[in-house]
Parts: structure tokens; C-alpha cells; sequence
């Protein structure tokens, strides 16, 4: 059964069951012996629940926690895979010498701290332990009356996401599922982003092997519909190319608020079919998205720099990084590492309450906790816009939990 076509966050598919709520205070012992104790629920996605954490000490865990778990029935897929990339490719000190020897001022890949099994009330959970993060970007384009982000804004985000994806990649694995849900700002410092949610991450290159090409009918459409990459739409394994295909359309979006087939995301051969006869005519893109308008160039050369990758090939990540760093200097700027969430258009800066309001959303230490005590530790009904993973051909809960060993 396919997941619910209703609008909103994603769902579980039926088969699989989400955790039971755990209460504060609850303390899970990892497979090294340390002992965590869970504050409030921050999150929940389609299948797991997450909270805050910190190590087990006398004290309650408070909202600055440095930790989140992430938990799942431990039959559930995702954060199976998700643990298995955690644990080969985003330890501490993996990520620590990346970020020095590639001199990056940061790296957006949470760092994995644990993971174990725990038992309640006669069943069994998965957990992993890593960085806690702050809000989602999501969250933060529904909070603003038209949903994009200015150009300087996506320019810098595309950087940082090309950063995060090669160190992924040189790591072996794809992420699939980039979108504005899955970034999210660190608590403390509203300048850095972070790549979440590698449910589904995959192994494209195990020991230095690139897979192979092949189509597989039963893996059709894996991914967010509106963002995921054609080879997906084919039943393709994910490769990099798709990756950096994920990201292009992401980048539009957020500067034009939606994409050309999102009018129909029921649809997936629709969506498919719209985004190989637009990946044909990139230009048409541009016209159908920023109609009459003031073009970003560059997003039009890094589409067509990243049409010509082959499946196995190697993305020119530099020069990627160079088309966008054109467009900032278009723009009068340079990469100067900073996320400005504040600016409505491009040198457009909001009225005072606005500035304030979204300044509050990305920055725990300025929430006032006394009027707004959930803001941040629990996430408020949002109406979101469908951004659902879809599995037309595949059985239930394919598309987010894939079986194989990879
Ligand atoms: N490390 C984290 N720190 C803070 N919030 C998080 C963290 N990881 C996830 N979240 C929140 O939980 C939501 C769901 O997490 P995610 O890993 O994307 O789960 P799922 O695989 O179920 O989509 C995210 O959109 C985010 O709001
Ligand atoms: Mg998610």
C-alpha cells in the first residue's frame, strides 16, 4: 500500500509502527556501556521519535541538551541504514580531520555518539545518539508570508550542501532525500546548516565498487516526490549525480516558492515525465519558474553541469561550487559563510517584528521560555505542504526502508 497522498508530513506506512512515547527522564544504555537520559520530545518523523538527551546525570535533561536520540522499533529499516552510515562515516574524528585538511570552517553532517537496543514494556527500540540541532529550514520558509528564501540565502546554502555532499560521497554514500525538512540550523549558531536524516542514505560505492546501472520496477520514485532525482523516478540505485539533481531543484524552489510539477504530485510518471522534458530544456525551466523575471544564471549552469554527469561519474564539485560563487558575486557578495534567514528579497530586510520573530525561531538562547515553552522542544502543528515520499510500485514503506544491505 502506498504511503497517504494527503498533504502534510511524512506518514508511516502502515506495516511499520512508530515507538511508544518514552517519559523524561528515561535512561537507554548504549552498546559502549554509556548511559543516556531522554528530555522532551523534539521531533518525530515518519518513523521514529526523537528527543533531547544528554548523559546520564542526576539532573533532568533541560532544553539545551547537546544530544538528540533518534528511536525506532528495532524491526523498522531506516534507522537500520541510517545507523550503519552514521557509524561508518560520521564520527567525530572522521569529520573533525575533513573539515581541517579540506580548511572548511564547518561540515553540516551531524556526528554520531552511540546507538544501542532498549526494551520497554515487552518491546524492543533501535536508538542512535548524535548532535542536537535547532529548527528546520521547513519550518522556517512556512514561517514567512511568501515560502522562498533570498538568492544570497540558497547561493550560500548550495554551498554548504556541495560541502556536505562530497564529504558523503567520498564517505561512499548518497543521501536521496536532501529537502528543506531535513536541514536544520544549529541551535547556537544560526549560521550553520546540517544535512539530517539519512533513512535513505545508500552504499553506492561499497569498498570502491560503483554499482551498476539497472532499472528495478519495484524501487520506482524513491525519495520525496517534488525533489527526487530522475534516475529515482527509474528505479535507479541513487548515484551522486542525483544527489546534486536533488539539490538543483531544491535551490529553485526556495527561490521561487514551487516547482513546475507540483500541481499534480499524485502523479509520478507526471512528475517524472516534467522533469526530463524540463532537464531537456533547462532554459524552459527558467522561463516556467522565474517568468519575466530577473534569472538566476547560475542555477541554469549548474542544472546543465550537473545533466552531463554520467550515472558513475565523479561530480566536479569545484566547479559547481565556482557557478554559485559567480552568482553571489552577481549579487555583490561573497561567501562569507553566513545564513541571513532575515532577508525577505534579496537586500530587502524585514520590519523589526518579523526579524525578531525569526530570530527567535533559530536561536534557542533568545526564545522567551516563559511565553513560548514549546517553541523549540516540540514541534507545533504546522500546515505543512505535501513533501511526501512516494512508493507507486513498491510494497509499503519501500521507499523509506529498504530491506538490502547496502
Ligand atoms: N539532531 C536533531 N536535532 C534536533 N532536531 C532534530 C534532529 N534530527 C531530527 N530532528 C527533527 O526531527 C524531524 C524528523 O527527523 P528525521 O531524522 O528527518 O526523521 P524521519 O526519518 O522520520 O524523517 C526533523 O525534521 C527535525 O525537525
Ligand atoms: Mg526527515
Amino acid at each position: 500500500m502506498p504511503p497517504k497522498k494527503t498533504p502534510g508530513a511524512r506518514k508511516a506506512p502502515a506495516k511499520r509502527k512508530l515507538a511508544e512515547e518514552f517519559p523524561p527522564g528515561e535512561v537507554l544504555t548504549d552498546s559502549g556501556k554509556k548511559q543516556w537520559k531522554l528530555g522532551l520530545p523534539v521531533g518525530q518523523g515518519g518513523f521514529g521519535r526523537l528527543y533531547l538527551a544528554d548523559a546520564n546525570t542526576s539532573t533532568a535533561v533541560g532544553t539545551d541538551a547537546s544530544y538528540v536520540i533518534k528511536v525506532e522499533p528495532v524491526d523498522n529499516g531506516p534507522l537500520f541504514s541510517e545507523l550503519k552510515f552514521y557509524m561508518r562515516a560520521a564520527k567525530s574524528e572522521q569529520i573533525q580531520k575533513w573539515t581541517s585538511t579540506h580548511k572548511l570552517k564547518y561540515l553540516g553532517v551531524p556526528r554520531y555518539w552511540g546507538s544501542g537496543l532498549h526494551s520497554k514494556n515487552g518491546n524492543s527500540y533501535r536508538f542512535m545518539v548524535m548532535d542536537r540541532f535547532g529548527e528546520d529550514l521547513q519550518k522556517i520558509l512556512e514561517s514567512r508570508g511568501k515560502k522562498i528564501f533570498a538568492r544570497q540565502t540558497v547561493l550560500q546554502l548550495g554551498l554548504r550542501l556541495i560541502d556536505i555532499l562530497e564529504y558523503i560521497h567520498e564517505h561512499e554514500y548518497v543521501h536521496g532525500d536532501i529537502k528543506a525538512s531535513n536541514l536544520l540550523i544549529h541551535h547556537k549558531n544560526p549560521n550553520q546548516v546540517y544535512l539530517v536524516d539519512y533513512g535513505l542514505a545508500y552504499r553506492y560505492c561499497p569498498d570502491s565498487i560503483h554499482k551498476d546501472y539497472k532499472e528495478d520496477p519495484r524501487k520506482c520514485h524513491n525519495g520525496t516526490i517534488e525533489f527526487t532525482s530522475i534516475d529515482a523516478h527509474n528505479g535507479v540505485s541513487p548515484s551522486r549525480r542525483g544527489d546534486l539533481e536533488i539539490l538543483g531543484y531544491c535551490m529553485i524552489q526556495w527561490l521561487c516558492g514551487i516547482l513546475p510539477w507540483e500541481d499534480n504530485l499524485n502523479d509520478a510518471s507526471y512528475v517524472a515525465n516534467s522533469k526530463i522534458r524540463y532537464g531537456d530544456d533547462i532554459s524552459e525551466l527558467m522561463e516556467k519558474c522565474f517568468p519575466g523575471r530577473n534569472k538566476p544564471d547560475e542555477i541554469a549552469r549548474y542544472m546543465e553541469c550537473v545533466k552531463e554527469l554520467a550515472y558513475s561519474a565523479k561530480p566536479p564539485y569545484q566547479r559547481l561550487r565556482e557557478i554559485l560563487l559567480q552568482g553571489l558575486k552577481v549579487l555583490g557578495c561573497k561567501d562569507d559563510w553566513k545564513l541571513d534567514f532575515s532577508i525577505v528579497q534579496n537586500g530587502v530586510v524585514p520590519h523589526n517584528k518579523q526579524k525578531r520573530k525569526l530570530a527567535r525561531m533559530i536561536d534557542d538562547d533568545s526564545v522567551d521560555e516563559e511565553n513560548e515553552p514549546e517553541s523549540l522542544v516540540k514541534q507545533k502543528p504546522t500546515k505543512r505542504r505535501a513533501a511526501k515520499t512516494f512508493a507507486k510500485s513498491a510494497p509499503a514503506g519501500r521507499s523509506r526502508g529498504r530491506t538490502k544491505n547496502n
